[in-house]
């Protein structure tokens, strides 16, 4: 078969990888998706590296086992930490959410204050930092773990006050020292962004892992001529453990009422 037409794979611990296949499949309606959501292993945010490499290996190997064109790891705290590994031991493209965001910055000109938000892992890894600072020395970033982020938005109750008391305790910090733009270093983010808006400074833009990936992901299939002209297969919904919310979350994210999640213990 013409490796054009094979599908992308996609994964993430649990849910937030969702908000970028709900942007790639806008922006490339003509690729065919299989998802994978970890839910025995959700969060990966506060897991050791040792942990975070071995299930997203394991994620891995499925995905290449469905004959998928590349890989992109819909996790901010997978692509900190397990990037280089992935790429040491499997042979095909595997593009992580960090870079695209990265291009996105190194466009903007003017010196600024950027404030970067994840996990706990994502945040202790520096990673955004190390992307970004060599491209441009004099941008400021200022980083902050928000653990609670993930469960809350796990648990549904991204618009609920908790959430807004959880944004205001957060982003203080980073409000007081100024920062222009807000990176959501974490793909779960999108879905609490609304009540994130409503408690930060207007003029604060906030970019964030889902729609920078579906730019990046666009250039990158027409560059390297992969891109599908034809959707072949139904994109697929893979979870690793029953989760009571994925499937109303899945419908809601995704805009569907009709999408079958399947379970797949892997080991
Ligand atoms: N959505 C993930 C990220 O982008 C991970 C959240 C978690 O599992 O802690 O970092």
């Amino acid at each position: 078969m013409n490796k054009t037409q094979l599908p992308i794979g996609i994964f993430d611990s649990g849910l937030g990888g969702l908000t970028v296949l709900k942007a790639l499949q806008r922006a490339l309606p003509k690729e065919s998706f299989i998802y994978v959501g970890d839910t025995a292993h959700v969060p990966y945010g506060n897991k050791s590296l040792e942990a975070i490499i071995i299930y997203s290996k394991r994620i891995a190997k499925f995905l290449i086992n469905q004959k998928v064109k590349l890989i992109i790891i819909a996790c901010n705290t997978s692509s900190a930490l397990a990037l280089k590994a992935l790429k040491q031991t499997f042979d095909l493209p595997i593009l992580d959410v960090i870079t695209p965001v990265q291009k996105i910055i190194s466009l903007k000109s003017t010196p600024i204050k950027i404030g970067v938000i994840g996990t706990h892992n994502t945040i202790a890894s520096g990673a955004y930092r190390k992307a970004i600072k060599p491209k441009n020395k004099k941008i400021q970033i200022f980083e902050q773990a928000c653990p609670l982020f993930v469960p809350i938005i796990e648990e549904g109750l991204q618009n609920d006050s908790i959430a807004s008391l959880a944004v205001k305790k957060y982003l203080t910090p980073l409000i007081n020292k100024n920062i222009q733009l807000l990176i959501l270093g974490c793909t779960h983010y999108p879905l609490i962004k609304e009540t994130i808006q409503r408690n930060i400074p207007k003029k604060i833009q906030i970019v964030d892992s889902a729609n920078s990936m579906a730019e990046y992901l666009t250039n990158y299939l027409n560059k390297t001529r992969l891109l599908s002209h034809i959707k072949r297969k139904k994109d697929r919904i893979i979870i690793t453990d029953h989760s009571d919310n994925f499937h109303n979350f899945t419908n809601k994210i995704l805009d569907r009422n009709d999408i079958n999640i399947e379970i797949l213990k892997l080991t």
